[in-house]
């Protein structure tokens, strides 16, 4: 069963076809990060028009690549949420157009979902409970994955109060005149740096599973204010060890609580080294199974929205071609 997926959300359009859930034949991502980068982060306005004028050649070469005709496939989906309304728009637009001149089924996919289910492309042999850190630059979620591969329930174990680790990545970055996006910026910048020279605040160690980035951030802008000589390469360094030790200890302890049988982590913000070698290590050496999909796969992409679109299309079946977008869609929590 293959499917065609669109994912338009923020600023990367993209196109996959995937076969019943697991096998991407295509997977193709225009990123639109040269246009936005002179603004310092996304320009909705902008984002809307370059995916209107890149969709149609980003859909053919996805089906090109995997060498697939519309009689090939068993239903098109699209991520209807969340994410910057004009562009959500244009993808689910052109999703349902060819569902409906195809005469097949359409499916909106959350795109939270969609992060969640990326490691399953990658990793079938996933098994549950399992914990993942959910980091992008919309959100920061602690989620237990629970259940079997075909039913799949999600149970929210913490979020961020404030800033989303990526936000926090992005905000950063730009106070340093690092550029956008923020997160490989200061990855890059760090490489040359102490992270233990400065003792940035871990937002809410002692808490629960609910994450805090604002106060990381004010505190990285009065730090430079003080000390206008400090380091670059230090100041990234440190600032990127707080982001993921304040990360890594908590999903530990989650995991640790609900008994994981392993650790995921998804969204841009999992594409970060020091993030993955961090989990890495503690899965190691509390014998958990580490799922650390690769970097395209943690990054906005449609192979991940395609193989949601089969578990949902079992599941729940087709979604009705009225269905609107929805910018700030939830995940479906038990
Ligand atoms: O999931 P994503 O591609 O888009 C959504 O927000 O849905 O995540 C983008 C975020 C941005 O905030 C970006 O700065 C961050 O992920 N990011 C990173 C890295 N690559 C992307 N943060 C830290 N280290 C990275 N290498
Ligand atoms: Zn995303």
């Amino acid at each position: 069963m293959k499917v065609l997926a669109i994912e338009t959300s923020c600023d990367e359009t993209a196109a996959a076809v995937v076969e019943d859930g697991r096998h991407v034949l295509s997977s193709v991502v225009s990123s639109q990060t040269d246009l936005h980068s002179a603004f310092g982060g996304v320009v909705p306005e902008i984002a809307s028009r370059a995916h209107l004028e890149l969709l149609g050649p980003v859909v053919s070469e996805a089906m090109e690549r995997a060498g697939t005709g519309p009689q090939d496939l068993a239903a098109v989906a699209a991520t209807v949420g969340p994410g910057l309304v004009g562009s959500l728009i244009v993808g689910v637009g052109a999703a349902k157009a060819y569902a409906w001149s195809w005469g097949l089924p359409f499916v909106g996919v959350n795109h939270m979902e969609g992060h969640l289910h990326a490691a399953f492309l990658e990793d079938p042999a996933l098994s549950l409970p399992t914990v993942v850190l959910l980091v992008s630059g919309g959100h920061t979620m602690l989620i237990s994955m629970e259940g079997s591969a075909g039913e799949v329930e999600y149970r929210l174990l913490g979020q961020t109060i404030d800033d989303a680790a990526g936000e926090a990545f992005d905000k950063v970055a730009r106070f340093l005149g690092l550029g956008y996006p923020g997160g490989p910026a200061i990855e890059r910048t760090a490489l040359g740096g102490d992270a233990k020279a400065m003792a940035f605040p871990r937002g809410l160690a002692s808490g629960g599973y609910d994450f805090s980035f604002s106060g990381l951030k004010t505190s990285v802008v009065r730090y430079m204010k003080a000390n206008p000589g400090a380091r670059f390469p230090d100041v990234a360094a440190s600032f990127q060890e707080a982001v993921v030790d304040v990360l890594a200890t908590k999903t530990r302890k989650a995991a640790a609580e609900v008994q994981a049988k392993a650790i995921c982590i998804g969204g841009g913000v999992a594409a970060n080294t020091s993030l993955r070698q961090r989990v890495q290590q503690i899965c190691e050496e509390d014998g958990r199974a580490a799922f650390i999909p690769s970097r395209a796969m943690c990054t906005d992409n449609a192979a991940m929205i395609g193989a949601t679109a089969w578990y949902r299309l079992r599941q729940d079946g087709p979604t009705p071609l009225d269905v609107a977008v929805d910018p700030n869609l939830a995940l479906r929590f038990v």
